[in-house]
């Protein structure tokens, strides 16, 4: 992208100068063309910064804070860990994404592999300066030791023949008492090595691994295929919210319908003339009432959203799915509100969420994952794709104010306690629904715990 923004610039830039300094000195063109090269350099401009928009919100890290009583850190499930157009072929990367540290690297072979980052002969991380050999196989950057992206296996040469080596262990009394040399690192067997291999799927441009705290534990749901959309809709660029919270607290945003009153009422920064009325729901996917509390008022709407809800739920993967329907009226100073925007939100698991919205005016799909780097340190991108005749400066706004409502609730995330214990209120249905939607998400913390206590704890 940087590369293409580079390539524009100086495009631009020398056909502007090459018409100043030529053409115009040759008499050859008049003022007229000279204006018409300034305006061609300053569209460039333009188009570098808003065709496909980045906007980053990083906020200073708050540091060690109390945080309570803690759920497991990271839940289980699909997590977007690369795009395709980064993951190039023989490509090689260090993903570290929901206390799960990979290598992630496109073979000679076009397929993308992933596999637990540290090799087991010294501890080097595979994704950093690993290289790709022998078509699917990845050479750990310290002593050459080489794994297969297909099985796992440490293998020998170009025949990917599995290598046998010795395994020893650090005698736990290391450290507590006085020991005999040999006892220090005891022998404990002899065989072949495997290293965890990660299930990837490959769609939208995007790369997801299955990251599931038991490594046998096979997928019941699918990221959302989006084929259709893209068809129909551009791609405009993605913001980028740094938040140093619990990564519940995110999500969790869905299943929080009274927050968007006290959080999310202006839409404009450093003036209140712009406001917004919001009304949400939230039902789980398998609800047998959801398409009847789905149901929206204005009928185009509403067939909108019932064909997305047929087209995406299935028996299948309802029970991981929540869906969101939230209606967005603008008010502009003490004017009447007006209906701005519907937007059908599918959180798919704990780590994806597709926001399909619809106004009168344009149609656009924000598809939002996070990559989990540490317990309280995510970072959350919001993808846009949207109507082709939007202007570019109009997406990039949409990409900002939207980044700007992030930010909003990053405000509060960023400093609070993880409510292990919340008190709810039973009057009105907007704490039900959170209640509802944190049992709804318990599912994805399956085995999360032990393997966090195995992780982190240090046996010797
Ligand atoms: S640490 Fe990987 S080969 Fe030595
Ligand atoms: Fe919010």
């Amino acid at each position: 992208m940087a590369n293409l923004s580079l390539c524009w610039f100086i495009m631009s830039l020398s056909s502007a100068l090459f018409i100043s300094y030529f053409c115009v000195d040759q008499a050859i063109i008049g003022t007229k063309s000279l204006i018409a090269a300034g305006v061609l350099f300053l569209y460039s401009l333009y188009y570098m910064k808003f065709r496909r928009f980045f906007y980053a919100y990083i906020p200073e890290n708050p540091g060690t804070q109390f945080r309570g009583k803690m759920i497991p850190a990271h839940p289980n499930g699909w997590f977007v860990v690369s795009t395709t157009e980064e993951l190039k072929p023989m490509y090689v990367k260090a993903v570290n994404q929901s206390g799960h540290n990979i290598v992630l690297f496109r073979g000679e072979d076009g397929i993308a592999y992933a596999l637990d980052a540290f090799c087991p002969h010294s501890g080097a991380n595979l994704g950093v300066g690993g290289a790709v050999k022998h078509m699917s196989c990845v050479q750990c950057p310290f002593h050459g030791w080489l794994f297969d992206g297909k099985t796992g296996n440490l293998v020998a040469g170009n025949t990917l023949t599995p290598r046998k080596v010795e395994f020893y262990t650090y005698n736990e009394k290391v450290g507590t008492c006085k020991l005999d040399p040999q006892e220090i690192l005891t022998k404990t067997g002899e065989g072949l090595v495997n290293l965890r291999k990660y299930l990837l799927k490959e769609q939208n441009g995007y790369i997801y691994a299955w990251l599931h705290a038991d490594p046998k534990a096979k997928p019941n749901y699918e990221p959302l295929d989006f084929s259709d959309v893209e068809k129909r809709l551009v791609y405009k660029g993605v913001s980028l919210n740094k938040i140093f919270s619990h990564c519940q607290d995110v999500p969790e945003n869905g299943g929080d319908i009274r927050h968007f009153i006290y959080v999310h009422s202006y839409l404009l920064p450093f003036t209140t003339l712009l406001g917004a009325k919001w009304d949400a729901k939230w039902c789980r996917g398998d609800d047998p009432e959801l398409k009847q509390k789905m149901k929206h008022k204005i009928p185009w709407v509403d067939d909108h959203k019932q064909k997305l809800l047929d087209k995406y739920l299935t028996k299948e993967n309802s029970s991981s799915i929540g869906i969101m329907s939230l209606d967005m009226c603008s008010v502009i100073g003490g004017l009447a509100p007006k209906f701005f925007f519907n937007a059908t939100v599918f959180q798919v698991g704990p780590g994806l969420v597709y926001l399909f919205l619809i106004s009168p005016y344009y149609e656009v799909l924000f598809f939002q994952h996070t990559t989990s780097k540490g317990k309280f340190e995510h970072d959350v991108f919001h993808e846009l794709y949207a109507s082709w005749y939007l202007p570019h400066w109009i997406t990039a706004l949409i990409l900002r104010l939207e980044a700007m409502q992030v930010t909003n609730d990053t405000y509060v995330w960023n400093k609070k306690m993880f409510a292990t214990d919340p008190m709810y209120a039973t009057d009105g249905e907007a704490d039900m629904t959170i209640l509802t939607w944190r049992r709804w998400f318990g599912q994805f913390y399956e085995g999360c715990a032990k393997r966090e206590q195995d992780r982190d704890k240090l046996t010797w």
